[in-house]
């Protein structure tokens, strides 16, 4: 996989890529990884990337010419062109997958007022990191791409995402290492049991108990299996007991 990002601030991206966990998918050709600065496309000899907004008011526009020009030339047939707004589509883990699987993932960070209009009849989709405004993309762009490159297969193992938070549609259970006794609050005995069916058992109503209780919006479409049928009912009982 690539992924280009289109800035103008390339030397944001410089501790980000040569750190971590992308710098070894980097350096393990599991994908690679650009920064263009949209200067580098301009046309005028001052490099002007922006400009006023037409009809007035504070700010700066980018202009379509660099940033249009700078799409053209690397886009191909196999490219997602990823607009980074506020008002895009909020990224959540199910994008990351499906970012996961581009050949190419080109990402558009914005600045200033935001971009020219006529940008976005060119770009496949917007996406938002939430509901507040950053000064740019760029800290978009780094969080899109942490979150994209450890579902690659071999970046990370496999086993290491597949029970993170928003995986099977709840959030992860608590974890514990050693020491067993910290100050008096103990590791749940289960975890130190060493069985394996009943530690599933008790991550998955954990996860369960914590969703209902962080995130009920998560649960409100699931169609819960039996087994966590059965668990739900269990915490709810827990639950009503806990309020006597
Ligand atoms: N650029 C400015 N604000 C943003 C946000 N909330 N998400 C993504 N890109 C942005």
């Amino acid at each position: 996989m690539k992924i280009s990002v289109l800035t103008l601030f390339p030397e944001m991206f410089e501790g980000f890529q040569n750190t971590s966990i992308l710098k070894r998918a980097i350096d393990r050709n599991l994908i690679t990884f650009e920064c263009i600065d949209y200067r580098s496309y301009t046309k005028d000899k001052h490099h002007h990337v922006d400009d006023t907004p037409c009809g007035g008011g504070a700010g700066m526009v980018l202009m379509c010419q660099p940033i249009l020009d700078c799409i053209k030339d690397i886009r191909t047939p196999s490219s997602r062109v990823v607009m980074l707004t506020p008002q895009g589509e909020t990224f959540q883990q199910k994008m990351a997958h499906e970012f996961a699987s581009f050949e190419h993932l080109i990402l558009l960070c914005g600045h200033y007022e935001g971009f020219d209009e006529r940008i976005r009849d060119e770009v496949d989709m917007e996406v938002s990191l939430g509901d507040f405004v950053l000064t740019g993309g760029e800290c978009a762009a780094m969080v899109i791409t942490d979150a994209v490159i450890r579902l690659i297969e071999n970046v990370i193992q496999k086993e290491s995402f597949e029970d993170d938070s928003f995986e099977n549609g709840l959030l992860e259970y608590p974890q514990y290492t050693r020491p067993i006794d910290y100050h008096g609050k103990k590791v749940p005995e289960v975890l130190l049991s060493g069985h394996h069916e009943r530690i599933r058992k008790w991550r998955l109503k954990q996860s369960l108990k914590r969703t209902l209780k962080k995130r009920p919006d998560l649960l409100a479409h699931r169609s819960f299996t039996k087994e966590e049928m059965q668990l739900m009912k269990e915490i709810q009982e827990e639950c009503v007991k806990e309020m006597e």
